[in-house]
């Protein structure tokens, strides 16, 4: 019985075509503004990531998305905006102090995220992740 509940929760997710992982084909609808700022995001993540290993620590620079338009407004759900809000927060926090706890603690609030409404990029973020006590990745 349980495995009923996650079929409907895959499914529930897949219903949500800028969610799902059909995006690293082509992309056939035009990005929102909300996926063209999601993207930016990943890419300094990923340079940060880099930096971090070199010991050096470029800044992230966040700025607030929570107003940008998106691709289905279904995905403004509540704790939406507070959730935005606190990602924007803990980028400046590692901006102004560049460790890799703050580092990871952001990567931590972009699944947070994801995981309530959009899980199709989780598996991209999770490689953001800086590895701690010798995991390989
Ligand atoms: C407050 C919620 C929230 C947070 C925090 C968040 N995201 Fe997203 N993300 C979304 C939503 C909603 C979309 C879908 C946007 C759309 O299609 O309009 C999205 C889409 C994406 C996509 C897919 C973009 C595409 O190609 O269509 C990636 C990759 C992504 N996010 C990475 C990240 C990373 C990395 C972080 C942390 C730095 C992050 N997200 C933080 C809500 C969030």
């Amino acid at each position: 019985m349980k495995n009923n509940v996650l079929w409907i929760l895959i499914c529930g997710a897949c219903l949500i075509p800028s969610c799902t992982k059909q995006k690293t084909e082509n992309f056939p609808n035009p990005m929102s503004e909300m996926a063209i700022s999601m993207r930016t995001m990943t890419e300094k993540m990923q340079e940060v990531k880099t930096a971090l290993k070199n010991e050096s620590a470029p800044k992230l620079n966040f700025l607030s998305f929570s107003s940008l338009k998106m691709t289905d407004d279904s995905f403004d759900k509540p704790g939406f905006t507070q959730m935005a809000k606190q990602l924007v927060q803990l980028s400046e926090k590692f901006d102004s102090e560049p460790t890799i706890q703050n580092y990871n603690d952001i990567v931590y609030m972009c699944q947070s995220c994801h995981n309530y409404l959009c899980p199709g990029p989780l598996e991209r973020i999770k490689k953001l992740e800086y590895p701690i006590n010798g995991s390989s990745n």
